[in-house]
């Protein structure tokens, strides 16, 4: 059985279009992973269905209401257990969570299922976190009209390292932030294009030296436009020597 993801959101249908489509679409199709968008709104107790007031204590915004949310986490928890199983790790998305990075993406893939739940508006009930979330997470320092986007970016950058969804596993150790590094840059046909060619030495078929030339490549970029992850990297090589 592969990864399932659950996301609980007010927006459910844009959410599983998203996820539906391309190298996700097909790995579902497939069954090496399983996606499940569920809309909070149906579980509002109130005629009007409305999912947020406003906030005790003043201020500008709305808040969303803990119980709809409640009702909903516990509807998907219940569905996850009978699909066989165990309960799922909870993740709200927030601008005030921890922020995201590629280790967490390879951690949160070891789970057999995560439920990734979506705010809208200016927050959350501060309750339905502490009740339910194993874990608050943003996925970067600027402020969203929803959690909906930062839920499809830990979805997506989640089930793409699950065994079946990319075509080789290569696809991806290879990539800007597997080792902290940025990734070199690539090159398809043709071998001039308006004018601008090709690094020879991609040319060259000489393996070695290709490989050289990207390790240099990777580290020039890394130092050049993320100076915070090649001071880490030094530390790490300085380690190992
Ligand atoms: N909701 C609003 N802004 C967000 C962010 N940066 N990350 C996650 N969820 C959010």
């Amino acid at each position: 059985m592969g990864m399932r993801v659950d996301i609980a959101t007010l927006f459910p249908q844009e959410c599983q279009n998203y996820l539906d489509q391309s190298i996700l679409g097909r790995a579902a199709a497939r069954g090496y992973i399983e996606t499940h968008c569920h809309q909070i709104r149906d579980y509002t107790l109130n005629k009007q269905k409305q999912t947020d007031d406003y906030p005790y204590g003043g201020g500008c915004g709305m808040v969303m209401y803990a119980q709809p949310i409640a009702d909903c986490i516990r509807e998907i928890n219940r569905q996850v257990e009978e699909s066989g199983r165990s309960k799922p790790h909870v993740i709200f998305m927030t601008a005030a969570g921890k922020r995201y990075s590629e280790e967490d993406a390879k951690r949160l893939a070891e789970y057999d299922s995560l439920l990734l739940v979506c705010g809208h508006y200016e927050g959350i009930d501060e309750r339905v976190i502490e009740a339910f979330a194993d874990e608050e997470i943003s996925i970067g320092d600027y402020v969203l009209t929803g959690g909906e986007l930062a839920a499809l970016v830990v979805a997506d950058s989640v089930l793409r390292l699950q065994p079946g969804v990319l075509a080789e596993e290569k696809g991806y150790q290879e990539e800007s932030h597997w080792n902290g590094l940025l990734e070199y840059p690539q090159y398809t046909r043709p071998e001039v294009w308006e004018g601008r060619t090709v690094p020879g030495v991609l040319l060259s078929g000489h393996h070695a030296n290709i490989q050289k030339w990207r390790q240099e490549q990777s580290l020039e970029r890394t130092r050049v436009r993320r100076p915070d992850l090649y001071a880490l990297y030094e530390e790490k090589e300085k380690g190992t020597k």
